[in-house]
């Protein structure tokens, strides 16, 4: 009798996007779907699509690729922890600016990924050409799963 075996793998999305700040929803959007479809997934979902977002459109405004080279997402959950990837083709690196002046209008998306990801990292993309941009987003503290609903702030008297 053949013996049935689970194989225990996160479950993982990957898609790649034209290289436009109008993906940018979309890849929000592709998260939000993506964590509905898993137990407690909306414990992720309001850092992750902030994280998402603002390494999406960094891949977009700062990568010197060519413009018709997509980027990529990758999404999993292991270990109770979202993992999220944005690769894009491009030869730059991701910059942390502390010490940037009050009226600068830019140089904040990483502040935040850095403040809200529980670790974050740029690394070669394998065997190819690019990097990819990744963070680990911790379920948000607080969350109840109640009916899927939130744990609210607002308190009114
Ligand atoms: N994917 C990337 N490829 C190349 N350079 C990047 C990439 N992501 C970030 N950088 C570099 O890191 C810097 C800081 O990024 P950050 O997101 O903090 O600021 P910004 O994108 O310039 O402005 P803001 O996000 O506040 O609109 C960028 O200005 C850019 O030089
Ligand atoms: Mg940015």
């Amino acid at each position: 009798m053949p013996v049935l075996r689970t194989v225990r793998r996160p479950r993982e999305f990957a898609t790649r996007l034209d290289s436009r700040i109008e993906s940018t929803p979309l890849a929000r959007a592709f998260l939000r779907a993506y964590l509905a479809g898993m137990a407690r997934g909306e414990r992720y979902a309001d850092i992750g699509e902030l994280l998402l977002g603002e390494l999406f459109a960094n891949a977009v405004q700062h990568s010197d690729a060519p413009p018709d080279r997509l980027v990529e997402i990758r999404f999993a959950v292991v270990t109770d922890r979202l993992r999220l990837e944005v690769h894009d083709a491009g030869t730059g690196h991701p910059d942390l600016r502390p010490s940037r002046s009050p009226e600068d209008e830019h140089g904040r998306g990483l502040l935040l990924v850095d403040e809200l990801a529980e670790r974050w990292g740029c690394c070669p993309r394998a065997g190819g050409i690019g990097k990819f941009v990744w963070a680990l987003v911790a379920p948000a503290p607080g969350f109840t799963d109640l009916a899927f609903g939130r744990t609210p702030k607002l308190i009114t008297v």
